[in-house]
């Protein structure tokens, strides 16, 4: 994206790239979209890819690679040991985040595995400025617990704080002070915290981290799944690293932490993730579960054609030009929602554009799941999908009561490189028209819920018959239009 004035017409986001592959897609007539979402128990992860249209559930592994990504993968070494390929890899890390060790594991949650497993013991805590379910999973299973250090503003659904990702360094204190520091396994700061609606935090606030983990003593984790939409909102947000580059910044950032992990399905726009560090014994303590869990050192797990993916993908993250393309376009339809009432996450993130469905649908109790029931309409009315961030994705208590979340989201991720501008005004335009409709919405209720993770296999159905009065509407107001 480049930062270019319109003459005619409003400035919009400016693609620096161009389509050179391209997929085709379907958008099938909504009485065909209702009936897939019928089969698939009004659950958006159940939906089969080829009745979406645009496919907003996550950006991670359908980032849209490069030419020079494709054509490095033709290259890569296939070999169990000593591959040229991981090579290359290693040696990109070490000139991007200044680590001298680097560990190759399959996806970001197989680092979280392994961190948790090396350092968390029953009664461990791990301090965070927001959790993701994954990493929390990993540290609940290995007895330890997650205290969650978060601004209250982060949680905010509207606001106007530019790093609401940031950790409350107070809290932080008061968190030290009541578990003690050697019951403390790691700290972590998640880059552009996922579940609060893809927010920054600042590097000032993690230069602060940094000052209270090394005055007790503390290893610093960074997840940088999410690291270039952080990068952005630094060079963009923080007035003393307007004048930084993207790779400036990324090693101010590198240089405060101990310990680095990512997912190579979202950082680097191929499939895969990894462990780095400087510190030797760190290195030596976890590099033993690697062959165990993932795969031989040089490989773990991924394939040497991700690996060289990875390689060019981490490089074309240091060019602004790649990185402003997923905020660009999540602020452009975050902007025109909101012009036109509806209610959003604000400001905008990284990852996607977060609807809030506790507003939108004030009428759907929480019980009934309005972001589940808000995901579904919308895939009805456009073929878009997208990801329910609920009370539905929560896990009943021992008593089999329901755990209502802390906000109702509706994400809509926008994938890096993937979409054009016209579909995503499309998606505004469904969604605006849903929006004004949104009193035909009514809730769903489960007909097959899983014990765990039941948001990734459960069933649903509606409450009421609201699906056909939404499709009647939609014919009524649209004819014969798909
Ligand atoms: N950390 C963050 C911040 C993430 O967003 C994810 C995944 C992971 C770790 C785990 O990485 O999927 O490669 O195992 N987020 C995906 C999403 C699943 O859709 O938001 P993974």
């Amino acid at each position: 994206m480049a930062h270019v004035k319109f003459y005619y017409g409003d400035s919009v986001p400016l693609e620096m790239h161009k389509a050179r592959i391209v997929q085709k897609l379907k958008l099938l007539p909504i009485e065909q979209r209702w009936e897939a979402m019928t089969r698939a128990g009004n659950n958006t992860f159940l939906l089969k890819n080829r009745d979406v249209f645009l496919d907003m559930l996550t950006d991670s592994g359908v980032n849209a690679m490069s030419d020079k990504q494709q054509a490095a993968m033709m290259e890569a070494d296939d070999s169990y040991a000593g591959s040229e390929t991981f090579s290359k890899l290693e040696n990109k890390i070490r000139e991007i985040f200044g680590k001298e060790y680097f560990l190759p594991a399959h996806q970001g949650r197989a680092c979280e595995h392994i961190l948790s497993k090396a350092f968390v013991e029953p009664g461990s805590v791990v301090p965070m400025n927001y959790h993701f379910t994954t990493t929390k999973a990993h540290i609940v299973l290995n007895g330890g617990i997650v205290e969650e250090l978060y601004l209250d503003e982060g949680v905010k659904v509207q606001s106007s704080h530019p790093f609401k990702g940031n950790m409350d360094i107070d809290k932080f204190q008061a968190a030290i002070e009541k578990y003690g520091a050697a019951k403390i396994a790691f700290v972590r700061m998640e880059a552009g915290a996922n579940l609060i609606g893809g927010q920054p935090f600042s590097l000032e606030n993690m230069q602060e981290v940094r000052r209270i983990c090394e005055k007790y003593g503390l290893l610093l984790v960074l997840d940088a799944s999410l690291l270039a939409d952080n990068l952005y909102f630094i060079k963009k947000r923080e007035e003393k690293c307007k004048k930084m580059s993207v790779r400036e910044i990324t090693r101010a950032l590198a240089d405060l932490s101990d310990i680095i992990y990512f997912s190579a399905r979202k950082l680097g726009c191929a499939r895969g993730g990894g462990i780095c560090t400087n510190n030797k014994e760190i290195y030596q303590k976890i590099r033993e579960l690697v062959p165990l869990y993932e795969g031989f050192l040089t490989y773990g797990g991924m394939s040497v054609r991700e690996m060289e993916a990875i390689a060019v993908g981490l490089e074309e993250t240091m060019d602004e030009d790649m990185i402003n393309q997923g905020p660009q376009f999540i602020a452009y339809m975050t902007t025109e929602l909101q012009k036109a009432g509806v209610p959003v996450v604000t400001p905008p993130g990284g990852l996607g554009c977060h609807l809030d469905a506790m507003e939108f649908l004030a009428h759907v109790p929480q019980v009934q799941y309005p972001s589940g029931a808000l995901a579904a309409a919308l895939y009805i009315v456009s073929g878009v999908r997208g990801m329910e961030r609920g009370t539905l994705s929560e896990q009943r208590d021992a008593e089999g009561r329901e755990t209502l979340s802390n906000m109702e989201l509706l994400r809509l991720a926008v994938p890096r490189r993937v979409f054009t501008l016209s579909q995503i005004k499309y998606a505004i335009d469904r969604i605006v028209w849903l929006y004004e409709n949104r009193h035909l919405i009514g809730g769903l209720t489960f007909v097959e819920e899983p014990r765990v993770l039941r948001f990734f296999f459960g069933r649903l159905t509606t409450v009421s018959d609201w699906q056909a009065k939404l499709v009647a509407r939609f014919r009524e107001c649209f004819g014969d239009s798909l």
